[in-house]
């Protein structure tokens, strides 16, 4: 299949998504005129958008496009009203779907802070100050995919059951993708497993110990049981460097590491492939309490749209531009209501055209 690199594939979702989205397009059709990109934009809709108006959260089209794409612009999905729903039609069904069926399998999950905003973390200044990690989850296999997987009704006691499974493939390329993103960084891969419970995970440290002694020996490897990262993650933050880690590790770290930064609206991130092809979506939700009024922070899908321009377009330069754009943006005061603090705040829409203005 010959591929368009320059084809993108915007899925907004539902509640802030949307918005975000917007703002994000507003700055992404500046920047394609402007520079003469040549981006192809398509905009479908998925999660509950795409349940209200086709029955499914995902459907043949929406599926197919990501798949000719080099890259998908993801809001967020989800909302109160599809809670209910069978799992298969649910919201959160797309984004794990479209993972699998695009091989994401390298979650890149950045948490990082602007100093300006330290008074928005839970966390003293002094132990959050130049916070900058990057959690790298493994995001198609591990708890969330492994077979066995079920609920038996019909045995007594009923019972339900998941599967923790990773083969040695899996585990070493969500590794090197680590060690690789280490090397443009500090050189220090933190490994968190469990290995002092389950298999997998022991399997896991000795997958990750064997790969570094093998190609990454220069780097420094640690590994850490994930109760302890996640303690050390809020004790002191800036040990660390990467973090590695499986589906559900991942998960749950990456939420810690977003929160200490006080600002989930600001932190982006990238699902990529071995071709890297990517997703890539802000790390906040769809956040139904404030949808619909125009307040959402849209500095984290810009900053996701950034990562696409890096790692799917190979647009390394017009990354470094958005990025800074940001930076600026915050240096200056801008504001949204999230990171205010009480202040005076900008509106979803006039954070964009901030920011083309500092592009400008
Ligand atoms: C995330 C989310 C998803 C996950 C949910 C919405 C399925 O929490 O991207 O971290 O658990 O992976
Ligand atoms: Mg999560």
């Amino acid at each position: 299949m010959i591929k368009d690199t320059h084809k993108i594939l915007a899925l907004p979702g539902d509640g802030i998504g949307q918005e975000v989205m917007d703002a994000t397009l507003e700055v992404l059709d500046f920047l394609n005129t402007r520079e003469s990109l040549g981006i192809e934009l398509k905009i479908l809709s998925v999660g509950g958008a795409s349940y209200d108006e086709h029955g499914t959260p995902l459907t043949e089209t929406a599926l197919d496009e990501a798949k000719k794409s080099s890259a998908i612009l993801f809001g967020a999905v989800g909302a109160p009203k599809y809670d209910n729903l069978a799992w298969d039609k649910r919201p959160e069904h797309a984004l794990l779907t479209l993972r699998k069926e695009l091989n994401l399998f390298a979650n890149l999950r950045p948490a990082f802070l602007f100093n300006e905003l330290a008074g928005a973390s839970s966390l003293k200044p002094e132990i959050i100050k130049d916070l900058d990690i990057l959690i790298v989850r493994e995001l198609t296999g591990g708890l969330y995919f492994g077979e066995p997987r079920g609920i038996n009704e019909n045995e007594s006691p009923k019972r339900a059951f998941n599967t923790m499974v990773y083969n040695e493939i899996e585990i070493n390329r969500i590794a090197k993708v680590a060690f690789e993103s280490a090397a443009k960084r500090k050189n220090k891969v933190c490994s968190v497993d469990k290995a002092n419970v389950l298999e997998v995970s022991k399997f896991w440290r000795e997958q990750v110990t064997k790969l570094h002694a093998k190609d990454f020996k220069d780097q420094h490897l640690s590994h850490m049981l994930a109760d302890n990262a996640a303690m050390q993650l809020v004790i002191n933050p800036n040990q660390f460097d990467v973090i590695l880690a499986s589906n559900l590790f991942g998960d749950i770290l990456s939420d810690i590491a977003a929160t200490l930064t006080g600002s989930i609206g600001m932190l982006p991130s990238a699902s990529l492939n071995e071709n890297n092809v990517g997703m890539y979506e802000p790390c906040h939700g769809s956040a139904p309490d404030i949808a619909g009024q125009g307040i959402a922070n849209p500095l984290a899908m810009i900053l996701s749209m950034s990562m696409a321009m890096r790692y799917s377009l190979n647009l390394d330069s017009l990354a470094d531009r958005i990025d800074n754009s940001v930076k600026v943006f915050v240096m200056n005061g801008g504001r949204t209501k999230d990171i205010a603090s009480g202040a005076p705040y900008l509106k979803t829409h006039e954070v964009a055209k901030e920011i083309i203005q500092i592009l400008s």
